[in-house]
Parts: structure tokens; C-alpha cells; sequence
């Protein structure tokens, strides 16, 4: 209940139009009411002698009236329509604007698919129900009153009989309710299972197909379907067996209309005419009593998917700056500190960083290495507050990074990532990605300066060569100098290189590495190196293992204190070195 009141919320900017709808209905309901009397009128006129002039009339006044019906509902549907595509336009927007604020926790724990089908089927019921089925309902329920009201003023007799299934139908309806509901969210919910399904399977296309999987894709994808047929088959059974009945209800009071009133008019005490009109008002309430039993149904729906878009719109964002928090300090020229910082990803309840420092003076480069899962990448992304610390602290130029302004803070530093994501876009406008006004000019000064122009110029259209989805056109190591080119443009304080030049051939590499000595030029660099050419580029070097810091210093420092880092050193492939190891301490005590 209270999610459909929330519901209703939605409707608050359209109340005029709402009741601008309701109003029409509400005319072409009167005429709706109209024409049953009008029709007995002209039945009783049949015996007038008047050379069938006030049938002539009454077949006129019944044209009139089903053509202002007619003219009222199409002005009520068009209104009813632009009300339900604003909620649509409205929901949407919120949606995605809420998503966009959230954190990157909430996006790991959710599949694509899912948020997906919240975003499209489950939208789809609640403004076809606020725009369309609300006024239905209304409508069908109002004229079921109307109905019954001119009934009892005819013949209040027969209509005490005609509506003994009323209760009985309400009462059908509510449990019909009560079932199809959950049933209904059920269905929603694997819905949205399949999607993700079929998202992943077009995303994951690649694997697929190299492991000749489609097969086996298929198997698990037919399962999903049939997950939703089955459940789908429950909610329309229960729709099979209460649909009819709440049809065939009425019907009863029709047997009793016909049997007692027939014998009225039989006995003459009751004209034909009265009759006929009498008989047409309970037919015209079988019409909306399914209509509100199909529309309770649907705001049955309506309320399911309501429910799942408001778990996503009641998700607070976990990371927030305070408000009015200032940028990081203006003078600062991009120290990094972290000071004892603990992490353990949301859901998860090992800790993947454990009591690390360090601290990185302004203008410096700071190599990390370590095996893979030893936390360096985890370690860096909590300078941009892509995820909070469990305890301890980062400072950007002496400020806690946690009071900044987000949008500043994440301006000020940069990350390429191992795995570079480039958009459906034009190599240009991915590059100018940070910031969309930048000139053709100072992209193409960007793109030099990362190494990039002359692969780019090869390109069948340059910079406006389309790159594909995830720019599946271009290699790793392309891909990666585009995405430093992004990071020059943006021009950050700190800049955070991961992996940069784990997958490419030698000559790449070096041309990577040109870029980077090009990039850090004046500003604070932390990258992630695999190879001792990379490592090289640093000033000095932390070693990561398993969440740890467990040597920190210069090249030659290292080198001369640390057997484990010369060893790194040497073979240039610290995964390895480290992966058959002994652990750190007896390797320590052995020096
Ligand atoms: N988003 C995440 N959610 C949960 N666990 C994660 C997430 N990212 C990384 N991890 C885990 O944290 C550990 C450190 O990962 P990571 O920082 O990526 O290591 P590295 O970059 O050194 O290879 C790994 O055990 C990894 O499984
Ligand atoms: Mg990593």
C-alpha cells in the first residue's frame, strides 16, 4: 500500500491533466449512462401513433449522445496518453539520475540485465497503470455506481436482485488480488534474470564463441525461459480461472432480471420499454466490472514493478562529499598520503588492504608492484574515492580526500586503467571524453604527446574513426594510449597508470613509455608496474603482497636491502617470482 501511494506521487506535476481526463470521462460516461434510457424511451415509442416521429428523435438523440461519447474519449485518451509518456520521460530520468550517483558497489553487486529490465519492463507497468488504468478504474467504478443508481430509481426491486454478485465479485477480485500479486513480482523478477542473461551472453560474445560454448549458452538461456514461462503460466492461470468467473458472476443477476422482470411485463407491470432500459443498464455493468478487474490487476503489477524501482531509487548513495566541500587545496601540487588504511570491499568480509602507508611527495612517481590480487589497484582507487577506507585515511595535498568536493576531487586525478573502456564514439570525442569542449587542436596535442597519432592517422577516418562498442576494433595497447591521451587532456594533478604496459609487444611498449615520461612531467604519478622498464621510470618503489606494504624505497635501496625485489628485478615478472616464493618471513630471517 504505501508503495502505491508513492506511486501516486508521480502523478502530483500532471494533476491538472489528470483531472482534466477524469472530467472527460466522467462526460462520456454520462452519455454511457444515457443511451440505455434513451434506447427504452424509443422501444416504448414504438406504439406512439405519431407516424414514428419521436423514434425519428430518440434515434437522433441517441447518434448525438454516442457521438459526443465518442469525440469526449478520444480527448480523454490523448490526454491520458501525454500523461502516461510524462511519467514515463519523468521515471526514467529519475532513474538514471539516481543511478548515476551511486557507487560503484552497488553497480558490482547488481547484473546489467537486471537494472535494465527495472529501467524497461518495470517502468512500462507503472505508467501504463498512473496514465491509463487509474482513470479506468475511476471510470469503470463510477459507472458501475451510476448504473446501479438509475437501476434502483427504475425498479428497485429488480435491481436488488440484479446486484446480489456485486459483493461476491468484490470479494473475488480482492483474492484474486491477494494471489496474483507475488506471483506477478515473481515474474518480473525472473524477467529481469533472463535479460541479464542475454546481456551478458551478447557482452561475453568473444568467450563464447572461443570456447565453442554456444551450445551450452543456449541450455542455460532456455532455462531462464522456461523459468519465466512456468511462472508466467501460474500468474495466467490464476488469471484463466478468475477472469471468467468474475465475468460470469453478474450473469447470475442477469438470470434473475430476465426470469422476474419478464414476468412483470408479461403481468403489465412493467412496460417493454422500461424493460429493455432496465436490462441495458445491467449489461452495461458487466463491461466495467472487467475492466476493474483487468486494471486492479494492473495495479497489482504496477505496484510489484513500483517496488523494484523504488529499491533502486531508495539506495542511498554510499559515497557522498559534505555539501559546499571545497576542491583540494588550490596551491597544492598533488601529494599523496595514504595513512593507514584499511579496506574490505562491500559484501565481502576480507580485507583486501591492511594497514598500508604511504606517502608520496608532490611530483613524484611511485611504482607498485606486487603479485596480482595483492591490492594495488584497490590501493589506488581510493584516492579518487572510488571506494571509502574501512579505517585510516587518504590526503590529497594534506587534505582528507572524504571532505573534498567529489566532481573536484575526481577532476584533479586521473586513472588508466588495464582494461581501457572506450565508448561508441569517435576516437575524438573519446579522447575529449574528460572534457567535451576541448579543440580539435589540444586533442591532437594530447594524442602526440601519448604516442597515439600515428596509429590514429592510420585509422580509416583519423580522429573521427567510430570506434566500436568497448572500441572491440582496437588493440590493448591502442586502446591504452587513448586513454592516456584522455588523461593528458584532462590535465590532473595526480595521474594513476595500472598495468599500463602489461600486454603489449616490445616496440609498443617503449612508445607507451615515451608517453609516460611525457605525462608525468610535472605531477604526481602512481603506477602499477609489471616490468622492470616501467619500474624504471619511478622514483621510488612500494611492494605489495597480499594487502601489505612490505618494502617501500629507491631502486638501489631496494636492490641492496631486499634478496625478494632483486629477484623481481632480474626476472622482471614479479607474478611469477612471487607465485613460487617462500612466504615473506622465513625469506626475511633467511637474509
Ligand atoms: N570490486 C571488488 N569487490 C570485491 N573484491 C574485489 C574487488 N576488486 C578487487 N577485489 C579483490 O581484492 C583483492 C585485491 O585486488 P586488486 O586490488 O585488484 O589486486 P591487484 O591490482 O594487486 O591485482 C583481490 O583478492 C580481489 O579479488
Ligand atoms: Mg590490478
Amino acid at each position: 500500500m504505501a508503495t502505491f501511494t508513492r506511486l501516486l506521487g508521480f502523478l502530483r506535476p500532471y494533476r491538472k491533466s489528470v483531472a482534466a481526463a477524469m472530467l472527460l470521462a466522467l462526460g462520456a460516461m454520462g452519455m454511457t449512462v444515457l443511451l440505455p434510457l434513451l434506447t427504452g424511451r424509443a422501444i416504448n415509442s414504438i406504439n406512439n401513433q405519431d407516424g414514428g416521429r419521436s423514434l425519428r428523435l430518440l434515434a437522433l438523440a441517441i447518434v448525438g449522445a454516442s457521438v459526443v461519447r465518442l469525440v469526449l474519449s478520444v480527448g480523454r485518451r490523448l490526454v491520458a496518453g501525454r500523461v502516461s509518456l510524462g511519467i514515463e520521460f519523468d521515471l526514467r530520468d529519475r532513474l538514471y539520475g539516481h543511478l548515476q550517483k551511486l557507487d560503484l558497489g552497488f553497480f558490482e553487486g547488481q547484473q546489467t540485465g537486471q537494472l535494465m529490465s527495472r529501467a524497461t519492463v518495470d517502468l512500462q507497468a507503472v505508467r501504463f497503470f498512473l496514465g491509463y488504468g487509474l482513470i479506468f478504474i475511476v471510470q469503470s467504478f463510477l459507472t458501475i455506481l451510476l448504473s446501479a443508481i438509475a437501476m434502483f430509481i427504475l425498479q428497485p426491486k429488480l435491481a436488488a436482485f440484479a446486484l446480489i454478485p456485486v459483493p461476491l465479485v468484490v470479494l473475488v477480485a480482492r483474492s484474486y488480488g491477494r494471489r496474483s500479486r507475488p506471483a506477478l513480482q515473481e515474474v518480473q523478477q525472473r524477467i529481469a534474470e533472463l535479460t541479464a542473461e542475454a546481456e551478458e551472453n551478447v557482452s561475453g560474445v568473444r568467450v563464447v564463441k572461443a570456447f565453442a560454448a554456444e551450445e551450452r549458452q543456449l541450455e542455460r538461456f532456455t532455462h531462464r525461459v522456461t523459468r519465466v514461462f512456468e511462472q508466467a503460466m501460474v500468474a495466467t492461470k490464476l488469471q484463466a480461472l478468475f477472469n471468467p468467473l468474475i465475468a460470469f458472476l453478474p450473469n447470475l443477476g442477469l438470470a434473475a432480471v430476465l426470469l422476474i422482470g419478464g414476468r412483470d411485463v408479461i403481468a403489465g407491470r412493467l412496460t417493454l420499454g422500461g424493460f429493455v432500459a432496465f436490462y441495458a443498464y445491467l449489461l452495461m455493468l458487466i463491461g466495467p466490472m472487467r475492466t476493474l478487474g483487468i486494471m486492479l490487476g494492473a495495479a497489482q503489477r504496477a505496484t510489484a514493478s513500483g517496488a523494484r524501482i523504488f529499491e533502486i531509487l531508495d539506495r542511498e548513495p554510499a559515497l557522498v562529499s559534505p555539501d559546499n566541500a571545497p576542491g583540494p587545496p588550490v596551491d597544492g601540487l598533488g601529494r599523496v598520503e595514504f595513512k593507514h588504511v584499511t579496506l574490505t570491499y562491500p559484501g565481502t568480509n576480507r580485507a583486501v588492504l591492511d594497514n598500508v602507508s604511504l606517502d608520496v611527495p608532490a611530483g613524484r612517481t611511485l611504482a607498485l608492484v606486487g603479485p596480482s590480487g595483492a591490492g594495488k589497484s584497490s590501493l589506488v582507487s581510493l584516492l579518487p574515492r572510488l571506494y571509502d577506507p574501512d579505517s585510516g585515511s587518504v590526503l590529497l595535498d594534506g587534505a582528507d580526500v572524504s571532505t573534498l568536493d567529489l566532481p573536484a576531487l575526481r577532476s584533479s586525478v586521473a586513472i588508466v586503467g588495464d582494461d581501457p573502456f572506450l565508448f561508441s564514439a569517435s576516437v575524438h570525442d573519446n579522447i575529449a571524453y574528460g572534457d567535451p569542449t576541448a579543440s580539435d587542436e589540444m586533442v591532437r596535442a594530447a594524442a602526440q604527446r601519448a604516442q597515439a597519432v600515428g596509429f590514429i592517422e592510420a585509422l580509416p577516418e583519423g580522429f573521427k574513426t567510430m570506434v566500436g562498442e568497448r572500441g572491440l576494433t582496437l588493440s590493448g595497447g591502442q586502446r591504452q594510449r587513448i586513454a592516456i591521451a584522455r588523461a593528458i587532456l584532462s590535465d590532473p594533478r595526480v595521474l594513476i597508470l595500472d598495468d599500463a604496459t602489461s600486454s603489449v609487444d616490445a616496440s609498443t611498449e617503449r612508445q607507451i613509455k615515451e608517453a609516460l615520461q611525457e605525462v608525468m612531467k610535472g605531477r604526481t604519478t602512481l603506477i602499477i608496474a609489471h616490468r622492470l622498464s616501467t619500474i624504471a621510470l619511478a622514483d621510488e618503489i612500494a611492494v605489495l603482497e597480499a594487502g601489505r606494504l612490505v618494502e617501500h624505497g629507491s631502486h638501489e635501496q631496494l636492490l641492496e636491502r631486499s634478496e625478494l625485489y632483486s629477484r623481481i628485478v632480474e626476472k622482471g615478472l614479479p607474478d611469477a617470482v612471487f607465485l613460487t616464493r617462500k612466504p615473506v618471513e622465513t625469506e626475511m630471517t633467511g637474509l
